[in-house]
């Protein structure tokens, strides 16, 4: 069972050049007085600091909106699992932005610096302008831009491998087809989220672009603030790393084939760079067939025939698309969670958002955001936990007893999570 191998790995090192060890360990030790602390503790006080420290330090980011009570409800079953964690809680969301003009402070990434690993809820995000209006008064009009703190969060600490899992749950009534089991890797650093636009225009950047670019001239002598221009950025090591995690996983868990999605017809320079890459990296792992599909296409197919697919890699926005296509598959947002996964910090999330109007209801699903915990103990390397934290989720949806609004159930969000605590017992 593909399900069963899935658990044995730590992902979070796919791709890169460290080696297959358990993720807890860095930092088990780090706390345990190894690794750059001036010296050797005394073995009294090390036995009386050894005591009352948890395994893990876990940050924990609830943000806004509905973001409250999943984080809770993943909390409830961590628990009812001993899962043996310090949690640390962070400051994220609309509340710093209203307050502060800072929706990630400072003092969120001090901490995030120094944990294992962080389970983060979901965020409010608006459009510039509506953002700014909502603003204490003493902070409007001082030119504060609001920017997704999950995005930022992303590119400080380098999570550059999005890893969204979408598994058909056997009897979920929302599958679109039993069996479904694919893995989206989404890159999720560069491309059009890179953060790279303009808006007005500066002439300084027309104007270079009217020289350099014969496809500019239409454009050319708008009025800077009649368009604006976001900058699509792909790199080459930015690429191949995505697909090399991508690779590797398939490699490790047995998969079929990985499908590198694109539009290199048309957007023949990005994901020129994207396509060339993966044809590289495909290279060294001549046993996994790759086959290249554009995205326009690739959403079309999904729908037709979602069992041709397995692992699916693509630059940041298409990555964005179809995971959310995927997860619809699956059972919609509820069922989809999604790990941000760098060298040395993860972030595990649900991939919905904050669902303003639900926040407060005890009303949304939080299996994706336990889903999202279940990875986190994995990435951690405590495999049989998330093995059997997967199995209690997937015996709470088979027996259909409990189920929130999205399922057709009466049940709330804390129902959810206190029965498969209950299944976990
Ligand atoms: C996701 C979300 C985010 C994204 C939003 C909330 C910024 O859609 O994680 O898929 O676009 O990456
Ligand atoms: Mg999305």
């Amino acid at each position: 069972m593909r399900n069963a191998a899935c658990s044995v790995y730590s992902f979070g090192f796919i791709g890169g050049a460290v080696p297959m060890i358990c993720r807890g360990r860095p930092g088990l030790l780090r706390r345990r007085g190894f690794s750059g602390l001036p010296s050797v503790p005394q073995v009294s006080d090390y036995s009386e600091r050894e005591s009352d420290m948890a395994r893990y330090k876990i940050a924990w980011l609830p943000g806004d909106g509905v973001g409250v009570e999943v984080t809770d409800a993943a909390r409830l079953v961590l628990d009812a699992m001993e899962f043996d964690a310090e949690y640390v809680p962070g400051d994220i969301g609309w509340e710093f932005w209203r307050k502060e003009g800072d929706p990630f402070p400072e003092r969120t990434i001090r901490l995030l610096r120094n944990v294992d690993a962080a389970m983060f809820g979901a965020i409010t995000s608006k459009p510039v302008k509506s953002a700014e209006a909502e603003l204490i008064p003493g902070l409007q009009g001082k030119g504060l831009v609001y920017r997704s703190p999950i995005v930022r969060m992303r590119q400080v600490f380098d999570l550059y491998n999005c890893f969204r899992p979408c598994k058909a749950y056997p009897g979920n009534g929302l599958n679109f087809k039993e069996g479904i089991d694919l893995v989206v890797f989404r890159e999720n650093t560069e491309d059009l989220y890179a953060g790279v636009e303009f808006a007005p225009v500066p002439v300084e950047l027309s104007s270079a672009l009217g020289r350099l670019s014969k496809a500019f001239s239409p454009f050319q002598n708008l009025p800077p603030d009649q368009y604006a221009i976001s900058c699509k950025i792909n790199t080459r090591h930015g690429s191949e790393r995505i697909v090399r995690a991508a690779f590797e996983y398939a490699r490790r868990h047995g998969r079929r084939r990985v499908t590198v999605v694109h539009k290199a017809n048309v957007v023949r320079a990005t994901d020129g760079v994207f396509l060339e890459a993966a044809r590289a990296v495909a290279g060294d792992y001549p046993e996994i067939p790759m086959d290249e599909a554009n995205v326009d296409a690739m959403t079309m197919w999904l729908i037709k025939n979602p069992m041709n697919y397995d692992v699916l890699v693509a630059p940041n926005l298409y990555g964005d698309i179809i995971s959310d296509l995927c997860a619809q598959m699956v059972g919609g947002l509820g069922f989809a969670c999604s790990g941000n996964i760098g060298d040395r910090l993860a972030v595990f999330e649900p991939t919905h958002g904050s669902a303003p109007k639900y926040a407060g209801f005890q009303k949304v699903n939080p299996i994706a955001t336990i889903l999202a915990a279940k990875m986190m103990l994995d990435w951690l390397g405590e495999n049989t936990m998330a093995a059997r934290l997967e199995d209690a989720v997937a015996a709470v949806i088979r027996e259909g007893k409990v189920g929130t609004y999205d399922m057709g159930g009466k049940s709330g969000t804390s129902e959810m999570a206190v029965e498969i605590a209950r299944k976990l017992s």
